[in-house]
This record gives structure tokens, C-alpha cells and sequence, in this order.
């Protein structure tokens, strides 16, 4: 039987609650990717210290991986718009990870910006050759039913 993975990384949950909604309807498997270092709770806070990461070219470390990617087919992997591209800690992921003959379907939030580079660098940083539709949802939010047809589509 095909089975899926959700990976995602979320700062201030909105990433999270949208990874979760698609666990449920898919009846996936999910890893959080967790910073070993948290980032600071205040989101100025943050953009601050992901400037300097951009600039740096800086990692985040992560918690240790605690699965194994190998028994899956299709793996989502989930960012919010971190200045176009996906948030440093799934760098980590990424780099510990070797995903490139799997299904990868991204999700991206973001706050007015619209998807940026975010899906096209996941596909990219995965080293994964198609192009599935990304389902990207902004500040309106998304209904079940979007979630849905667009799993439909992609999965
Ligand atoms: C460091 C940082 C950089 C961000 N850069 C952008 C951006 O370039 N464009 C955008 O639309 N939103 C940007 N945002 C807003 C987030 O993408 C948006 O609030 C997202 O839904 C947060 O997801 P989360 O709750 O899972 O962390 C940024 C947020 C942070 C913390």
C-alpha cells in the first residue's frame, strides 16, 4: 500500500493547524521539523534573526529526524513564506534527507505575499523532478472543501 508523510515546519502555528487538516484527510504519517533552538516567540524577533540567516547563508539546526523517509511514496512538505522561500529549519530536513525519487507535494501559508519561491524551492531543495500544484493559503484562510479538491488533484 502507498503511503504518505506530511513534513512541515510552523513558527507561529498557522502551518501546523493546515499540516493537520491534510494528516487527517490523507490518513498520513507526519514529522514537525522542530528547531533545537527555538526561535524567539515575537515575530519581529524572528524576521530579524531569518534576515541575518539569509544574508549568512546561517542553518537551524534540528531536532534529530525520528523517521524513516524511506517507507514513503508521497511526502508533503509543508513552509510558510519565509522572505519567498521556505523557513531555514527545513534546510536541515532537507540536507538529512535523501527524497529525490518521491512524490513531492508542498503547501505554503503566507502572510500577503503569495507562494514566492517557496513551492518551487522545495521541489528544488528535495532535488524531486515534477511539478504538482502546491496548495497555498494566505491570511483568508482555506475551507475543508478547498483542501479537499485540491488533494484530489495532486495525491
Ligand atoms: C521570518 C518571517 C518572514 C516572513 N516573510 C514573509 C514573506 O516574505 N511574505 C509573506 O507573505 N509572509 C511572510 N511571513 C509571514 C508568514 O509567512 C505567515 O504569517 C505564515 O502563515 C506563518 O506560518 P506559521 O504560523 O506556520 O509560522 C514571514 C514570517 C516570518 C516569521
Amino acid at each position: 500500500m502507498k503511503k504518505s508523510l506530511v513534513v512541515y515546519y510552523s513558527h507561529s502555528g498557522i502551518t501546523r493547524k493546515l499540516a493537520n487538516k491534510i494528516i487527517a484527510l490523507v490518513g498520513a504519517d507526519s514529522y514537525e521539523v522542530k528547531p533545537i533552538d527555538p526561535y524567539p516567540k515575537d515575530v519581529f524577533a524572528v524576521i530579524d534573526i531569518f534576515k541575518k540567516e539569509l544574508q549568512q547563508n546561517l542553518r537551524r539546526p534540528i531536532e534529530k529526524l525520528n523517521i524513516n523517509v524511506e517507507e514513503y511514496d508521497t511526502i508533503y512538505i509543508g513552509t510558510p513564506n519565509w522572505g519567498n522561500t521556505v523557513a531555514t529549519p527545513l534546510l536541515d530536513f532537507f540536507s538529512a534527507v535523501n527524497i529525490h525519487d518521491k512524490k513531492i507535494i508542498p503547501f505554503v501559508t503566507h502572510g500577503g505575499g503569495g507562494v514566492g519561491n517557496c513551492a518551487r524551492d522545495i521541489v528544488k531543495l528535495a532535488n524531486a523532478k515534477q511539478n504538482v500544484t502546491p496548495l497555498v493559503v494566505g491570511s483568508r484562510g482555506i475551507s475543508d472543501d478547498e483542501i479537499e479538491n485540491w488533494l484530489q488533484q495532486v495525491k
